[in-house]
């Protein structure tokens, strides 16, 4: 590929790429990748098989690794095992009433929805996206 032609005189003239340049293969690949997303592990065959603890949280591993689930207003969350400011377990932490993940070693919040450290202290917490479906209880992490 080339990105540029010399012209003789000194000066680049930029190519006039286009979509129509590039292959369609290229195209129907990356969108057969995306398509076969394969983030997805089961993490249970329910949500009852979950034993939540009576702070709504409890611990799962999905392809070995541990993750932290919970029930927030009725929701199902998913979120890393550890908070990131100094490796607590937030699954011994608790879930207040603004639907905050609360970390139990110095109590910084997080939303489990989008990670954000609403306490404001600057960390992000990863989370994952989690869904109920016909078989089973399903989380998605990426590069797993
Ligand atoms: S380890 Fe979680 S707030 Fe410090």
């Amino acid at each position: 590929m080339r990105f540029g032609k010399c012209t003789g005189s000194g000066i680049r003239i930029k190519p006039s790429f286009s979509i129509s340049r590039l292959s369609p293969i290229t195209i129907n690949r990356y969108v057969i990748k995306s398509l076969n997303d394969s983030s997805w592990y089961k993490i249970a065959e329910s949500v009852a098989e979950i034993h939540f603890s009576p702070n709504g949280l409890a611990i799962r591993t999905a392809a070995g690794k541990a993750i932290t689930v919970g029930i927030c207003n009725g929701q199902l969350i998913a979120c890393a095992h550890k908070c990131p400011h100094a490796g607590g377990i937030l699954a011994d932490g608790y879930i207040d009433s603004l639907g905050n993940i609360v970390c139990p070693l110095h109590r910084y919040k997080f939303d489990p929805r989008n990670g954000r450290n609403v306490s404001g202290e600057g960390f992000f917490l990863k989370t994952f996206a989690i869904e109920e479906k016909a078989d089973g209880v399903y989380v998605n992490i990426p590069g797993l």
